[in-house]
C-alpha cells in the first residue's frame, strides 16, 4: 500500500523524523530557514499530513493548497497560534501540539533570564572579555537580590508554575494573575497570592509572561501596563513576542520606566539586526531557545511525529489542540 504522503517544513530531531522517515511519503524541508510562503502552498498539494513549526503560518489558503487529502496539522511547538485552528475545524483536520514535555525546561529558561537580569551576568561576562576587569569593586556590577524579592506570574499553566515552583525555592515571594486558572486545582505549592494585572505590575520586582498569544493577549503589556510596573522591575518574556508591544518596551527602558527586559521571544521575530531594542544596554534577548536542551527537543520531536501518524491512521491524536 502506498504511504501518505506529508510535508515537513524542517528537519527534527532524528528520534521523531525517523517515525515519519519509516512510516511515510515525506518531503522534507532541509534549509535553515522556513519555506516562503509559495513554496509552502507548492509543497503541501496533495499532502495527507503536515509537520509544521512555529515559524510557519498554516492558514486557510495552506490548508486548501494542500486540499481535500489533508487530515492533521501537527505543530512542533506547544503554542498553536500560527494554525488556524477554526479553519482547520471547518475541514475537518485535526491539530497537535506538544504540550508538557517542554514545561520545565521552558521554566528553566525563564529562571536563567530572571537570573541573568537581575544579577547582571551577561554585562559581567563581557566585562571580562573586553578586557576592563582590574580589580574587585564594591560598587561593581551591582544588581538586585532574586531572594526576597516579589514575582508576579502572568498566567498560571503548566510553565507558570513550574516558574513559581523554581522561585518559592529561591524564597522568593509570588503572586499570579490568571483569570482562567481555578486557584483550587493549582498543580502548585505554597503560592496562594492571586490578584489583579494592575496589584500584579505594582507590586512586582520581576514579571515573567506566561500566556499563550490570543487576541485577548496580544499588546497585553502595553504602555499602560509598563506605566504601572516599578522603576526596579524586570520583565521576562518567555510566551510570544507579540504579547509585549515592542514599541512601548523601548520607549519604557530607554526613558527609565521599567529597569530591564529579558526576553527570549520577540515581535517581530526574528529581531532584525538593527532593530532599537537591540541599542539599549538594559534589554537582554535571545533567539526563542526556551525549550531548546537536546532532551526536550527530542521528546517534541517524538511527540509531534506521534501526533502525526496517529492522524493520518484517522485516529484521535494524542495531543489535540483542537477540540474533536
Ligand atoms: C515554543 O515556543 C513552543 O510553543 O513550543
Amino acid at each position: 500500500m502506498a504511504k501518505p504522503k506529508v510535508f515537513v517544513t524542517r528537519v527534527i530531531p532524528e528520534g521523531g523524523l525517523n517515525l515519519i522517515l519509516e512510516a511515510c511519503d515525506a518531503v522534507v524541508w532541509r534549509e535553515e530557514v522556513p519555506p516562503s510562503r509559495e513554496a509552502m502552498v507548492a509543497k503541501v498539494q496533495g499532502v495527507e499530513g503536515l509537520l509544521c513549526l512555529l515559524t510557519d503560518k498554516v492558514d486557510a489558503e495552506i490548508m486548501d493548497a494542500a486540499g481535500p487529502s489533508l487530515k492533521v496539522i501537527s505543530n512542533f511547538a506547544v503554542g498553536y497560534d500560527n494554525i488556524d485552528v477554526a479553519a482547520a475545524m471547518d475541514r475537518g483536520i485535526q491539530v497537535g501540539n506538544t504540550p508538557g514535555v517542554l514545561t520545565e525546561t521552558t521554566a528553566d529558561m525563564a529562571f536563567a533570564l530572571l537570573m541573568a537580569a537581575a544579577r547582571r551576568i551577561v554585562e559581567g561576562a563581557e566585562y571580562v572579555k573586553e578586557g576592563k576587569w582590574q580589580t574587585w569593586g564594591p560598587t561593581l556590577l551591582l544588581g538586585h537580590d532574586i531572594h526576597g524579592a516579589t514575582l508576579g506570574i502572568v498566567g498560571m499553566g503548566r510553565i507558570g508554575a513550574e516558574v513559581a515552583r523554581r522561585a518559592t525555592g529561591f524564597n522568593m515571594q509570588v503572586i499570579y494573575f490568571d483569570p482562567y486558572c481555578d486557584p483550587d486545582k493549582a498543580p502548585f505549592v505554597d503560592v496562594e497570592l492571586r490578584c489583579s494585572l494592575d496589584e500584579l505590575l505594582a507590586e512586582s520586582d520581576f514579571v515573567s509572561l506566561h500566556v499563550p498569544l490570543t487576541s485577548e493577549t496580544e499588546h497585553l503589556i502595553d504602555a499602560q501596563a509598563l506605566d504601572k510596573m516599578k522603576h526596579t522591575a524586570v520583565l521576562v518574556n518567555t510566551s510570544r513576542g507579540p504579547v509585549v508591544d515592542s514599541d512601548a518596551l523601548y520607549d519604557a527602558l530607554a526613558g527609565g520606566q521599567i529597569a530591564y527586559a529579558a526576553l527570549d521571544v520577540t515581535d517581530p521575530e526574528p529581531l532584525p539586526h538593527d532593530h532599537k531594542l537591540l541599542s539599549l544596554d538594559n534589554c537582554l534577548i535571545v533567539p526563542h531557545i526556551a525549550s531548546a536542551s537536546w532532551a526536550t527537543r527530542t521528546k517534541m520531536a517524538v511527540m509531534a511525529a506521534e501526533n502525526l501518524l496517529a492522524g493520518l491512521r484517522g485516529e484521535p491524536l494524542p495531543n489535540r489542540a483542537n477540540p474533536g
